[in-house]
């Protein structure tokens, strides 16, 4: 959604911009090329090898980029670091990256072996090995419940438990095995069994829902009058987050009573979420999911 993304930004000078998602530079790219008033671009990623990446890919704007590697939920210390008080638009496209997901070591694939990873940052201690074979069962379950919204995870949770007692599970092909095991009627699914399971390791390891919220809450303050803040997300948990969020920005501030007093600094750009063009989700299967939402500071 490259050029939807240009296209909200196309009425801004932006001064400073923080993009929360560097991945291989993509966006960066294409608003740097859009946008010489650029002065700076903070680049954030939590994945070094990312970084590296978008470090070459972004060469010919090396004067106005600056790399943080980081969570973006730690964007304000960033910012004051850099000594900038407020930002003309900020940018999130959040999840795994198709490099991150490409990389079977990186163990995010339930399509090829890797090892139980799952971590985009290298640095945290906590990997899908340790969820996966230290939680409790209830700790496991819930993980389950509620970042993959899968139907069938109590089931899912007694294999693992049962499975792990007799050896560690070690890799992910292992882990899609059980949970195929454990689902009835394989073959009626449109996803493969185990996405739900993996999209809810991978939250859970990578602290994802806990990390936009916080993120978007701190950006909101950092908002420059006229900027704007662009969210991608691939699933409903993200996109409910980004949806709520957004929305109580905009909310006119209320008295004790509940009345009405004035109006919210913020709008919401986008009523409905931006989508991906059919051709887009032809050429990647991936974007089908993705929704994309604008809020302004006015
Ligand atoms: C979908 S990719 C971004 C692709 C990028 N927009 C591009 O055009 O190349 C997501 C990237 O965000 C990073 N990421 C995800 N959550 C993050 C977080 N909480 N803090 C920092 N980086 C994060 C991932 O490591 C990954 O490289």
């Amino acid at each position: 959604m490259r050029d939807e993304f240009l296209e909200q930004f196309a009425d801004c000078h932006i001064k400073v911009f923080f993009d929360g998602t560097l991945g291989a530079g993509g966006h960066a790219r294409a608003l740097l090329e859009a946008h010489p008033e650029i002065e700076t671009y903070i680049g954030c990623d939590q994945d070094p090898t990312a970084l590296e990446i978008a470090k070459k890919n972004l060469e010919p704007w090396q004067d106005k980029t600056v790399f943080y590697r980081g969570n973006f939920s730690e964007l304000s210390e960033c910012v004051a670091e850099l000594g900038i008080k407020a930002v003309d638009g900020f940018f999130f496209d959040v999840g795994v990256s198709s490099m991150q997901f490409d990389q079977e070591e990186r163990g995010f694939s339930f399509k090829k072996s890797g090892p139980l990873d799952m971590r985009m940052d290298p640095s945290n201690p906590i990997s899908a090995k340790e969820v996966v074979n230290e939680y409790s069962e209830q700790e496991l379950g819930e993980c389950i419940r509620d970042y993959g919204e899968e139907p069938f995870w109590r089931r899912i949770t007694k294999a693992i438990v049962e499975a792990r007692k007799k050896k560690p599970i070690e890799t992910t092909k292992e882990l899609a095995d059980i949970v195929l095991s454990a689902i009835p009627n394989k073959g009626k699914k449109s996803i493969h069994p185990a996405t739900l399971v993996f999209q809810a390791l991978r939250i859970c390891v990578n602290r994802e829902l806990e990390s936009l919220e916080e993120a978007i809450k701190q950006a909101l303050s950092l908002l420059k009058v006229g900027g704007k803040m662009g969210v991608i997300s691939f699933h409903s948990l993200e996109d409910r987050i980004v949806k709520n969020v957004f929305r109580a920005a905009a909310e006119p501030p209320r008295s004790d009573r509940g009345r009405k007093i004035g109006s919210s600094p913020f709008k919401v750009v986008t009523k409905k979420p931006i989508t991906p063009r059919l051709r887009e989700t032809r050429t990647n299967r991936r974007a089908r999911s993705a929704k994309m939402r604008f809020l302004q500071r006015i």
